[in-house]
């Protein structure tokens, strides 16, 4: 999938859902993870933030952070932020969690050019099909094992953007 044009030397990206507490922290980490692996670390900057106010200044649910163990991620460092209107200036590319998200971002867009680098996450997901769901479910009221989909989705979908990211970067160099 083609990515908006940076408008830096380092590509940066926020990861939004609604508290900040429970998806976007663990897709943070996970696409930090992934970023490192590919060694992107260096030109990619990623940061997460919530639609939401609740739990600003809050570190991520524990059971994402359980998660995040289980798989051997590290989510311990982060507090919960609430996004604001400056996010369209200060990243590259706003990925939305899932729908209400989205629809939140693109109405707070001030124009038509910030809009266009709102994204969902999930349509990095090289599994997902036109019949699947595109979001990555609120797990806040759901188990442990709602939140270990949801990393299975945040995975698949991280895989993607890195294959992305690598292209465009790459793509970047031989100009
Ligand atoms: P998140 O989950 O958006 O994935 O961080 C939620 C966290 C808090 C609430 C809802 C969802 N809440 O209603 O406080």
């Amino acid at each position: 999938m083609t990515l908006p044009e940076s408008r830096g030397d380092t590509y940066r990206i926020s990861l939004v859902c609604l508290g900040n507490i429970c998806r976007s922290p663990m897709a943070e980490a996970v696409l930090r993870a992934r970023l490192d692996e590919a060694g992107l670390s260096g030109r990619v900057a990623v940061d997460s933030a919530g639609t939401g106010s609740w739990h600003v200044g809050e570190p991520a649910d524990p059971r994402a952070r359980a998660a995040l163990r289980r798989r051997g991620y590290d989510g311990e460092a982060h507090r919960a932020r609430q996004l604001g209107a400056s996010w369209f200036d200060s990243h590259d590319l706003v990925l939305a969690l899932d729908h209400a998200n989205l629809a939140t971002l693109l109405a707070m867009a001030p124009t038509p050019d910030a809009a266009h680098h709102v994204r969902l996450l999930r349509s990095f997901d090289e599994s997902v099909t036109d019949r699947d769901d595109h979001a990555v479910p609120d797990p806040y009221y759901g188990t442990d094992a709602d939140f270990d989909t949801g990393l299975d989705i945040i995975e698949r979908a991280a895989d993607g953007l890195v294959d992305a990211l690598r292209w465009h970067l790459g793509a970047d160099q031989a100009w």
